[in-house]
Order: structure tokens, then sequence, then C-alpha cells
């Protein structure tokens, strides 16, 4: 009887112990992800730059459609980025709990590079990336207008509201903080796609 509630009381602290330990990790392997992630979509939003600037200011309708066709490979890859790293972020979560459950402690998964990163560092990763794809989609709605981008920004915000659902498990309260600034930045622009998903 004494050793059974011993043992329930040491699980209870085990448990409860162990659940900032979990956290930590996640922080950390998430955080690798989004560097990765940033990367990835410079890439594509450089070359979405690139294409943008070499269409006059006003473009015809001819030359919107033309944009929008160039434009397409990048929307697509930066749009796969997001799907892509949502799936790996959820994988990750479940593997390292696993591991924090009796796995090997002294080797986490985490391909963290030893940095930590926590809550804030984390949230400012993520804003990181969304200053890069909200400044980027403005200048190319400004240049080009909406009409024609519209089936590509469309799958790239569901995307990326996808993504930012899965880490807002892990950072509350982010996927409000990632509304407003969204709405801040393209409200006036593309409010309509975002109230599409709910932002
Ligand atoms: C693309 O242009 C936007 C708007 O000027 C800018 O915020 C963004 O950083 C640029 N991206 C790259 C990779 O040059």
């Amino acid at each position: 009887m004494k050793a059974g509630i011993f043992f329930s009381f040491f699980a209870l602290a085990a448990s409860a112990f162990a659940t900032p330990i979990i956290a930590e990790r996640q922080l950390e392997s998430q955080a690798t992800q989004l560097d990765e992630l940033t990367a990835l979509v410079r890439q594509h939003t450089a070359n979405m730059n690139a294409t943008a600037a070499s269409y006059p200011d006003n473009p015809s309708l001819a030359q919107q459609n033309d944009a929008a066709k160039k434009l397409k490979p990048d929307f697509d890859a930066v749009t796969d980025a997001l799907k892509a790293a949502t799936s790996t972020l959820a994988k990750r979560e479940f593997w390292t709990e696993i591991v924090a459950r009796g796995g090997d402690s002294s080797n986490p998964p985490s391909g963290g590079g030893g940095s930590s990163c926590d809550k804030d560092c984390l949230t400012i990763k993520i804003k990181i990336l969304i200053f890069e794809i909200a400044y980027t989609l403005k200048f190319l709605i400004i240049k080009l207008g909406l009409a024609c981008l519209l089936p590509l920004i469309t799958p790239l915000i569901i995307a990326l509201s996808g993504l930012i659902k899965a880490l807002d498990k892990v950072v509350a309260g982010l996927l409000i903080l990632v509304g407003g600034l969204l709405h801040a930045i393209l409200g006036g622009l593309a409010g309509g796609i975002l109230g599409l998903v709910g932002w």
C-alpha cells in the first residue's frame, strides 16, 4: 500500500518534471525548423521580387497575367515548404515526447545545434518569417494588382495559417499575434483572403 502511494506520487512528480523538458526540446527543434524554412522562403521571395521588378508600374492586364505565370513556381515552392514544415513540426512534437518518456534523453533528436530558443526567441523567428512573406506580398500586390495574384496568394495564406495553428500549440497566442501583423501589413490590400482563414 505504502509502496503504491509512493509509486504514484513518484509518477506524478516525474510527469510534472517532464513537462518543461518536453516543451523546451520542442521549442529548440522548432526554432531550427523555422530557421531553415525562413532561409528557403527568402530564396523564393527574392525571385518573386526580381520577377515583379522586371515589369513596369501599372502593367497591362496581359503583363499582370504573364507575371502571375512566372511567379507561380516560387509561390508553389513557398506554399509547399509551409505545408512540409507543418507536418514535420507535428511529427517532431510526437517523437520528442516519446523520447522524453523513456528514450535516450542524453541525445535528444532536436537537431537544434545546442542553441536554446525559448518562447520569446521562437516568436521573433516567426515574426521574421511573417514579415518576409507579408512585405513581399504587399510589394507584389501594389505592383501587379490583387486579381492576378489571388490564385497564388490564397493557398499560401491557407498553408501559413496551418503552420501558425500548429505552432500556436507551443506558443499560445501566436495565431492572434500573426493575424494582427498580417492585418496591419496587408489588411487594406488583401483583407478578404485573411478573412477566409479566420484571420
Ligand atoms: C522582397 O521585397 C520585400 C518588399 O520590398 C522585402 O520586404 C523582402 O525582404 C524582399 N525579399 C528578399 C529576399 O529580398
